[in-house]
């Protein structure tokens, strides 16, 4: 049966050309690029599904919020009007402007992490998250559910927090070795799962009772409240914009890289609740960042992302989102395709170590799937498995994820039903021609650091 696609709230103003290559041009570049995605020009690629980062289309309200950007270096209005936004959405009171999210993670960590407190509990934290935490001297634990980890198991919120694990490394490690606990909502390497408001609420009662700082990696915050409102108990009848706050009423603070839920090419912030934590933070801002009323953006920039947060919480526009992930995810479901379930809110995740069930896990089956995507029709996919995994900071051992995935990320009102069906499609021919392969791929040059970027590939 044919997936339902979802209302679209609008139409196409402008648009902008892309061109796939013919197969035997795909294969000289993919391998000039040494198997890696990331070396590709996006001239070679016809439908990018790399990231949902700074992607998005912008509306015909954020162009001309762009003509009243403020350039203006201290006192800039366009960050008086950013900080109204954040405040009347997320309820926090200090707002701290950064360029993007690794940016606000720098800045926090900088803050928070030192030698006596350098643990960060949480739901499997993002990549450049758990760097910036590591490059403090700091370690993550992951408490994500069991459910989380497995890429079949029926369950609503995947990217809960498991309060017994979370306890466990809290005792474990010593409460005052804490230096604050996060949650990334929705979890982006556990497949865009969203977190639950029972659970935010869980670990905030836990936190405060131990007097432990809490923070939200809020970059997809929109799309978790709206799973909230569809999926648990009692939220049906509230706005989006309701849950968002009760959402953020939990913690103490937040990153944000509004390159995603904030609908702009680049921009982020930090929000805090304690005046505090927010003072001991803007010396370091203005260090790595800029000046307070800028810190790394643009007066346009900033005029941007204030509306861009106004529109990501319209309904209309969630439902959308939501809905054409996963129109994309049945059809391939439909067609034998191993996919994540259920549905992430930014991304289709495809299971890798199922898709191919004789390559052995070290040869990196979600990399192998990335690669033949490629080549069957000019699509990119981004890996998010061993090889973003990486090695073990204390051991130098490759580090084996739970989950091997490539993953499709959708560009926020970019593609359509078309664009889709065609994914779906050359997918699915992938598949079914190279399902049964016993090898896959060995490292050529491996990288340092976090390696997915520029390490290069051979197939064994
Ligand atoms: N946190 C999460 C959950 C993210 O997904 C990202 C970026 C960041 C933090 C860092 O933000 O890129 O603005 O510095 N994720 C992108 C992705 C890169 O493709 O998933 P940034």
């Amino acid at each position: 049966m044919q997936p339902e696609f979802p209302f679209i709230p609008y139409k196409i103003k402008s648009v902008e050309p892309i061109q796939l290559l013919p197969r035997e041009e795909r294969e000289r570049v993919i391998d000039e690029a040494g198997l890696n995605v990331f070396k590709l020009r996006s001239d070679q690629v016809y439908i990018d599904l790399l990231t949902d980062s700074g992607t998005g289309a912008m509306s015909a309200a954020q162009w001309s919020r762009v003509m009243m950007g403020d350039e203006s270096y201290a006192g800039s209005s366009s960050f008086f009007r950013l900080e109204k936004v954040i405040q009347d959405i997320m309820d926090l009171p200090y707002v701290i402007p950064v360029h993007q999210g690794r940016a606000a993670e720098q800045v926090l960590d900088y803050v928070l992490i030192n030698p006596e407190k350098n643990i960060v509990p949480g739901n499997t934290h993002f990549d450049t998250t758990k760097a910036h935490i590591e490059f403090r001297g700091g370690r993550t634990i992951d408490c994500t559910i069991e459910e989380g980890q497995n890429p079949t198991t029926a369950h609503p919120f995947k990217g809960d927090l498991d309060i017994t694990l979370l306890k466990e490394a809290i005792d474990k490690s010593g409460r005052n070795k804490i230096a604050y606990v996060l949650i990334t909502i929705t979890c982006n390497s556990g497949g865009g799962q969203p977190v639950s408001m029972e659970n935010i609420k869980a670990v905030s009662n836990y936190c405060r009772q131990e007097g432990l700082t809490l923070f939200f990696d809020a970059a997809r915050f929109a799309e978790n409240a709206y799973f909230i409102q569809q999926r648990e108990n009692g939220y049906r009848d509230m706005s989006v914009k309701e849950i968002v706050r009760e959402m953020f009423g939990y913690v103490d603070g937040c990153t944000m890289s509004a390159k995603k839920d904030g609908l702009v090419p680049i921009g982020g912030f930090l929000a805090f609740r304690d005046e505090t934590l927010y003072e001991s933070t803007k010396p370091l801002n203005i260090l790595f960042e800029g000046y307070t009323t800028y810190g790394g953006m643009s007066g346009m920039d900033m005029e941007n992302m204030a509306q861009g947060l106004t529109e990501v919480i319209e309904e209309s526009y969630l439902a959308y989102r939501v809905g054409q992930t996963a129109y994309l995810g049945h059809k391939l479901d439909d067609a034998g395709v191993p996919v994540v379930k259920p549905f992430g809110g930014h991304a289709v995740f495809i299971d890798g170590r199922r898709f191919y069930p004789n390559v052995p896990e070290d040869q990196f089956p979600a990399q192998m799937v990335t690669v033949e995507t490629y080549k069957f029709g000019g699509i990119r996919p981004v890996e998010i498995g061993s090889c973003l995994a990486g090695r073990n900071p204390d051991t130098g051992e490759n580090i084996r994820p739970a989950l091997d995935l490539s993953r499709l990320a959708i560009p926020r009102r970019v593609y359509t039903k078309e664009h889709f069906d065609y994914v779906a499609d050359r997918i699915t021919e992938a598949h079914q021609a190279t399902k049964d392969r016993a090898t896959g791929l060995t490292f050529n040059i491996e990288s340092k650091g976090i390696r997915h970027f520029t390490s290069t590939f051979k197939y064994l």
